[in-house]
């Protein structure tokens, strides 16, 4: 489809406004940022914006001192915001629960207290595993209140992936809950986390949320619920926000990448805040009377900026769901936007080609007309999923805002703006870069690849949201992100520019899956995998799926005396289920008698995945880099597949 079938009215000269804001950006980035910070409230307002004396570790706003959970609470109760709605939050049961911005000042401040009273310091580590309830923002916000930097971690994760993550924080608090509900079944957490803190000594206490009332067992002198520390604490109870210096850390979160164990993406204070305060503004052109829902878990960065600290900033209401998507029926969304009246739905390509599969009727059934914009996330969007959204929720009357980002860049880097000047859509193209990103697509060579050739996605100058280091490994913080092309940050990601200068992205450049969205490395599943008694070696691929995007399928090399069945496929998956979760399980496990593998030891992944994606022979000549025709051919055979 072009872009002039679309009723977006051009203006006299379609981008004018936002190229002028970006230019200004761009060419006076200290003055600029300087005038931007100031929408926050800071205890002491900076020295210098931008400190770049120890490339690549940029320090924003250095002298600056502000606290995170001020500027999301205590700044709104002192004006008309003091009683409105920051959450409304539906469990998957239809339990409605609404919180006022003065009510999550309260929770927050009794909760900083009961964690001050446990030992919390500025600078220790809170580690949070929790469902998609409002007691998990309260954490959040508790410890940043103490200048405690706190690690979320994704409540799909296994207690083994639990554990390196509390491990390598050397967190010293544990918030948890007794279990999380889908479909009506619990995920006993409490369990999981037990299980998790047998190998993790660091951490000294642990509250537990009274959620799915499962029964659990409770560490005697370590656990204690939640409700009982809260109600042991005043209702006006009053704890200072500390006084935290821009770039101290506000959380670690863990991440997937090419290489080891998930890697600790350390986000600091005062860059962090303003640059998703700011996106969030640009992006949707938020306001006061909308009903922002962002359907991301706040275990990823997703909920994090834009469930937590964007949305609470900018003093809007937010919804917040807790459940299955298609529970009890595939409406379960259209429901609730209807009954919420929600405004602005932001999601995923994966939720939409599956709401897509589900067929239009489960939408049409539904008053959708409070919505004003619809936005997109995580992973590459298809021109078809793009134009269903546009057009079955949209009535292709909605602008479909698709964000490109990362967890390392802390917000939105490349996405239509509506706060400024909506530039005419094309279905599946992220747009341009916002105020304050500067991005090259390169060739292998670190030359700009010419428009409309596939290249590499980096970004050469810092930016106030991006990742400060990677928790206790400045040497990998450098590899992985400044060393592909030296001193600019690589993203991993494929990308086109076409001739109008609108971004396409292609997908990762490396060897991480996005599943249904999710981040996930493919060693991660490949040590998952070699750590079952029955497996010798294993190489892990990611092949297209129709809704989820990747998924992963396993290739592995049997011990000895084992043989290849089902039974053994079933217990595997098991097995990788419980040492990462649920999102790591490979759709297909193939059973083979040899990896292929060049000369020089490396797995032939593309061979892989084209066995997998069923290229002909012809085709796999050229697959891999270093490899003879004939040494390729030998692999596949010695591998017992077959190809084309
Ligand atoms: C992919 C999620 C295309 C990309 C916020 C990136 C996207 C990775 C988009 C980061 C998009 C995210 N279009 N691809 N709009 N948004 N991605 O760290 O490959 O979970 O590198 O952060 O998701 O995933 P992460």
């Amino acid at each position: 489809m072009s872009e002039t079938s679309l009723p977006f009215h051009m203006k006299f000269e379609p981008g004018k406004l936002r190229k002028e804001e970006w230019e200004r950006s761009i060419k006076d980035p200290e003055g600029y940022w300087d005038e931007k910070a100031r929408a926050l409230d800071w205890f002491k307002t900076w020295d210098k914006v931008l400190d770049e004396s120890n490339k690549p570790f940029y320090k924003w706003f250095v002298g600056g001192v502000l606290n995170a959970s001020y500027n999301c609470l205590d700044r709104h109760i002192k004006t008309d915001k003091k009683n409105k709605v920051a959450y409304i939050w539906e469990g998957e049961d239809g339990q409605v629960k609404t919180i006022t911005y003065y009510q999550l000042y309260r929770e927050v401040n009794k909760l900083a207290k009961v964690l001050q009273d446990l030992g919390v310091r500025r600078g220790d580590r809170i580690a949070l595993y929790l469902p998609m309830i409002p007691e998990l923002p309260i954490a959040m916000l508790a410890a940043a209140r103490l200048g405690a930097p706190h690690v979320v971690v994704f409540s799909g994760f296994s207690a083994e992936a639990l554990a390196d993550r509390i491990n390598n924080a050397g967190a010293k608090i544990l918030v948890t809950a007794d279990g999380s509900l889908r479909r009506g079944k619990v995920i006993e957490l409490k369990k999981i986390a037990d299980a998790a803190l047998e190998k993790s000594p660091s951490v000294e206490k642990v509250l537990v949320v009274k959620y799915a009332g499962n029964n659990i067992s409770m560490k005697e002198g370590r656990d204690l619920f939640y409700s009982d520390a809260i109600n042991g604490v005043p209702a006006n109870t009053y704890v200072k926000p500390e006084p935290t210096n821009s770039s101290d850390p506000l959380f670690l979160l863990y991440t997937s990448g090419t290489t080891g164990k998930p890697k600790g993406v350390e986000h600091g204070t005062g860059g962090y805040l303003v640059w998703v305060y700011w996106t969030l503004k640009w992006a949707f052109d938020v306001n006061d009377t909308d009903i922002w829902w962002c359907t991301a878990d706040i275990g990823w960065i997703t909920g994090h900026s834009y469930v937590v600290y964007a949305p609470l900033m900018l003093g809007l209401t937010s919804f917040m769901y807790d459940g299955a998507p298609d529970a009890p029926q595939p409406d379960r969304w259209w429901d609730m936007v209807e009954r919420h009246g929600v405004t602005i739905i932001y999601t995923s390509p994966t939720a939409i080609r599956m709401f897509m599969k589900f067929g239009d009727d489960w939408v049409l059934r539904h008053d959708v007309s409070t919505l004003r914009a619809l936005g997109t996330v995580g992973e590459p969007i298809n021109p078809e999923a793009w134009l269903w959204y546009y057009r079955t929720l949209g009535k292709e009357k909605l602008p479909i805002i698709d964000t490109w980002w990362q967890t390392e860049t802390g917000g939105f880097m490349i996405s239509p703006t509506l706060g400024i000047e909506l530039v005419p859509l094309k279905p599946g193209s992220a747009t341009f870069p916002l105020p304050g990103i500067l991005s090259e697509v390169l060739d292998d060579n670190g030359d700009p690849a010419p428009d409309g050739q596939r290249g590499y996605l980096v970004i050469k100058t810092p930016w106030p949201g991006m990742l400060q280091t990677l928790w206790q490994d400045p040497e990998r913080y450098k590899t992985v992100y400044f060393s592909r092309f030296e001193g600019t940050y690589y993203t991993s990601d494929y990308a086109i520019r076409d001739p109008d200068g609108y971004i396409w992205f292609l997908g990762r450049a490396d060897e991480v899956l996005k599943v249904a969205g999710h981040r996930i490395g493919t060693v991660e599943i490949e040590s998952a995998l070699v750590s079952h008694p029955s497996i010798a070696e294993a190489a892990v691929i990611g092949k297209a799926d129709e809704i989820k995007g990747d998924v992963p399928v396993a290739f592995v090399v049997l011990r000895g005396n084992y043989m290849p069945s089902d039974a053994l496929k079933a217990e595997v998956s098991k097995h990788i289920r419980n040492t990462v979760g649920p999102i790591a399980v490979p759709a297909d496990i193939m059973f083979v008698n040899k990896l292929p593998k060049t000369r020089s030891g490396k797995i032939m992944r593309r061979l892989l995945k084209a066995v997998v994606g069923g290229a002909s022979l012809g085709d796999i000549s050229t697959l891999e880099d270093g490899a003879s025709v004939e040494e390729v051919k030998k692999a596949l055979e010695e591998m017992g597949g077959r190809i084309g």
